[in-house]
């Protein structure tokens, strides 16, 4: 017999007479739900606890194996309490209904996705969007994209993924903010706040899930789901920073990685996720697994069947398994035998249904069900123009030689390259329920203003992204020679990048180049506009190419942007946050690397270096042109010795000595010269993105503390240490004024 929750769970709240205000989200005090979530568990038995404790895909879409069919009856039966990969008002509704009208208890379900940068509206893709700097930006487009998924009928994003990343042959670095903890865990705070905003009392904010926890970034030899293996100092200084500042901004949730760290995986990690994350973080949320990861233990070899695995993950303090059926199937034995107490699975689903009460399902579990706010939200106007502006913000400009840009409106233009008139991979990986075909390619945006400005525009693909023919390239050549310039849209296709899209060789795929190179050997300038999820190497176009234009794959106004751009309709302004090497050899290579023995020195032997290649990068980590010019006042420091109590005030004028408006990233980096461990060379402590009229001056002022200056010393005491540091600043990583001071006791 079906027992209906509402009429029980409407006595229930009536009589613990429910506090009405949700409290900002994370917050971390007093808990105003708990009588009501324990209220709820008192009616559970413990098959219906694990059904909370599990979460399935629908049929939709696939974001991995599909082990498990007939998820409605698992809706029906109680034994599913969450899903992923379904969306809109009408599906979850349908979905929802029959988990509250047909199931035993009728508790309202989660409905999760991968909303990575957009719902509908496709943003920047994240390694992009973190090129812009701009944090209200950054936090805008996330909040977007909890706006529309929210009113289509979802209530979490497995987003933001804060995986700092050196290793560009692995294909996510695209989801994440790039290689540095400082500026990743700024970002990392950002989408967090975006998605989530102060509380759930409206209908327009999602929760958030920081992943992969943890180090997931770090795969041997870049090869997706690889093995994670670092000191525990690196863990810590270096890829731990991000997870811990989306917790501190929040997150409801948190996602467990594939790897293993130090031979223990992730979701079977009771120090990760019991220690580092509740203890030490205070975590109050619950976490998910990845896609079947508890299941993969048994391959990593941790664990000796699906059982064991589970148990080893209810243990180390997982609360919800993806995907992998393994709670369902196992976890009623391993408590009976004691293996995993059931206390353990009440904490679990305390901290799941706690998270369904903030959002308020209980009262209302069709709060996201509303088509008329689906239709307006979806697509609305003011999103689109959201997402142009974010995605000229993302656009890094690389080379401009001989002011090849911006374009001089009027000239004839031949668009080459298998991009240019691409729409479908514009939305890049991980673009959910992205709608390429309602993207805006750069033929159309240039097509738009052709008609208006009336200049020549000649269009020929050349090639395809991948593969050998270059039938095309005489097409491409003989226009090209017509033109006064040529624009080159080349690049990845979105499948190049994202999960399981690792490369061994990041160089433009196909016969691309090979195209750029005869397009270049017409004498005409040639402007290489990149589309692309990851840094790639290109030398040959670095030098012979005009001007190159880095936009990544910039979402559904992605077309125009890039227009905007190209004309100085938008002076580009963003900055790279990841290292572009010259050659994949020299990966992985970074912008705070240590300094070693035997620092580089092109000209001797017996130093840190290559026979072949130079150690520098292509570009480096912070790097990016403007179409105006920024000079830089020597940088001031205001003392020489300072006491761990005391602020460390740098500041440097900078003046706009170009004709045009532009914005420029002033960066502020440190090094620790003698630690109880070697620092890197440099770290990244500060930045600000100013806005200069042509002659217009700022003093930019850059704080510090102690703090600013603390590392995981050598006892694993997180402090600075007293000594010499350098405070430097500039316009990238490598173009640095330095200014020696000292921290004493
Ligand atoms: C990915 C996650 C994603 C999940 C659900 C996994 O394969 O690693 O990032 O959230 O699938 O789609």
């Amino acid at each position: 017999m079906r027992l209906s929750i509402w009429p029980v769970l409407a006595l229930l709240l009536l009589i613990n007479s429910c506090k009405t205000t949700a409290p900002a989200a994370g917050k971390q005090t007093a808990d105003p739900y708990l009588s009501q979530v324990d209220s709820v568990l008192a009616l559970m038995t413990l098959d219906e606890k694990i059904g909370q404790m599990t979460i399935f895909t629908t049929d939709w879409e696939s974001t991995g194996p599909t082990i498990r069919e007939g998820y409605q009856n698992d809706i029906r039966n109680g034994s599913c309490g969450a899903l992923f990969n379904s969306h809109t008002v009408a599906f979850t509704r349908k979905l929802q209904e029959i988990a509250v009208k047909e199931s035993r208890l009728g508790i309202p379900l989660l409905f999760g996705y991968d909303v990575i940068h957009g719902y509908k509206t496709i943003f920047p893709i994240p390694l992009g969007e973190s090129c812009s700097w701009d944090l209200a930006a950054i936090e805008q487009s996330a909040a977007i994209a909890a706006a529309e998924s929210a009113a289509a009928g979802l209530h979490w994003t497995f987003a933001p993924m804060v995986d700092i990343s050196r290793e560009p042959r692995w294909g996510r670095v695209m989801e994440g903010a790039g290689e540095d903890p400082y500026l990743g865990s700024l970002i990392a705070r950002a989408r967090v706040h975006g998605f989530q905003g102060d509380n759930f009392n409206g209908t327009d904010r999602i929760l958030a899930c920081i992943k992969h926890f943890a180090g997931y970034g770090a795969p041997i030899a870049g090869r997706d789901y690889n093995t994670v293996d670092m000191s525990m100092r690196m863990f810590r200084d270096i890829y731990l920073p991000p997870y811990e500042a989306g917790i501190a901004a929040g997150a409801r949730t948190i996602m467990t990685s594939f790897n293993e760290l130090d031979g223990v995986p992730s979701t079977g990690n009771k120090w990760l996720l019991n220690d580092v994350l509740r203890k030490e973080n205070g975590f109050t949320g619950f976490v998910v697994t990845d896609y079947t990861s508890i299941n993969e233990m048994v391959n990593h070899g941790f664990a000796a069947d699906d059982k064991h695995a589970g148990e080893l993950a209810a243990n180390a303090g997982v609360d919800m398994d993806m995907q992998g059926a393994v709670f369902q199937r196992y976890l009623k034995e391993s408590i009976a035998a004691g293996i995993v107490s059931e206390k353990t699975v009440d904490e679990a689903v305390r901290r799941i249904l706690r998270i369904k009460f903030e959002l308020g399902l209980f009262k209302d579990p069709f709060k996201y069900c509303n088509e008329a706010r689906e239709k307006a939200q979806v697509f609305s106007p003011a999103h689109l123009e959201a997402a142009r502006d974010i995605a000229r913000k993302s656009i890094v400009l690389l080379k401009n030689d001989n002011k090849t840009l911006p374009l001089t409106k009027g000239k004839s233009i031949a668009l080459v390259g298998p991009l240019a008139a691409d729409r479908e991979n514009l939305i890049g990986a991980w673009s959910g329920a992205g709608e390429g075909d309602k993207c805006v390619s750069v033929y159309d945006a240039l097509k738009e203003r052709a008609a208006k400005d009336g200049f020549k525009l000649t269009h020929a693909k050349g090639c395809a992204i991948q593969g050998e023919d270059t039938s095309g390239f005489s097409e491409a050549v003989n226009i090209a020679r017509d033109a006064d310039i040529i624009v080159a849209v080349v690049g990845e296709s979105k499948e190049m990048s994202g999960e399981a899209s690792s490369r061994a060789f990041i160089t433009l795929p196909g016969v691309q180049e090979q195209l750029i190179k005869e397009l270049v050997a017409t004498g005409k300038p040639v402007v290489v506009v990149l589309m692309n999820g990851r840094p790639l190497t290109f030398p040959w176009i670095a030098e012979h190419a005009a001007a190159i234009v880095e936009t990544w794959w910039t979402g559904s106004r992605g077309g125009p942007a890039i227009g905007d751009v190209l004309y100085g309709d938008y002076n580009p302004s963003a900055k790279l946050t990841m290292t572009f090497p010259r050659d994949v050899g020299q990966v992985p290579i970074f912008y705070s690397y240590k300094n070693t023995g035997r620092p580089y020195d092109p000209n001797t032997k017996w130093n840190s270096r290559y026979q072949d290649i130079v150690n520098s990068p292509q570009y480096p980590f912070g790097f990016g042109l403007s179409y105006t010019t920024f000079t830089y006042d020597s940088l001031k420091v205001s003392g020489k010795q300072y006491s761990f109590k005391d602020t460390i005030v740098a500041s440097v004028k900078i003046t706009n000595t170009g004709s045009v408006k532009g914005e420029e990233i002033v960066q502020l980096y440190v090094r620790d010269l003698v630690g109880s461990v070697t620092r890197p060379v440099k770290e990244l402590k500060g930045f600000e993105k100013v806005m200069l009229a042509p002659g217009e001056s700022k003093n930019v002022i850059f704080k510090l503390t102690s703090k600013d200056l603390a590392f995981h010393t050598a006892d694993m005491t997180f402090k600075a240490e007293p000594g010499a540091f350098w405070i430097m600043a500039g316009p990238d990583s490598e173009r640095l004024q330095k200014r020696e001071i000292r921290l004493v006791e």
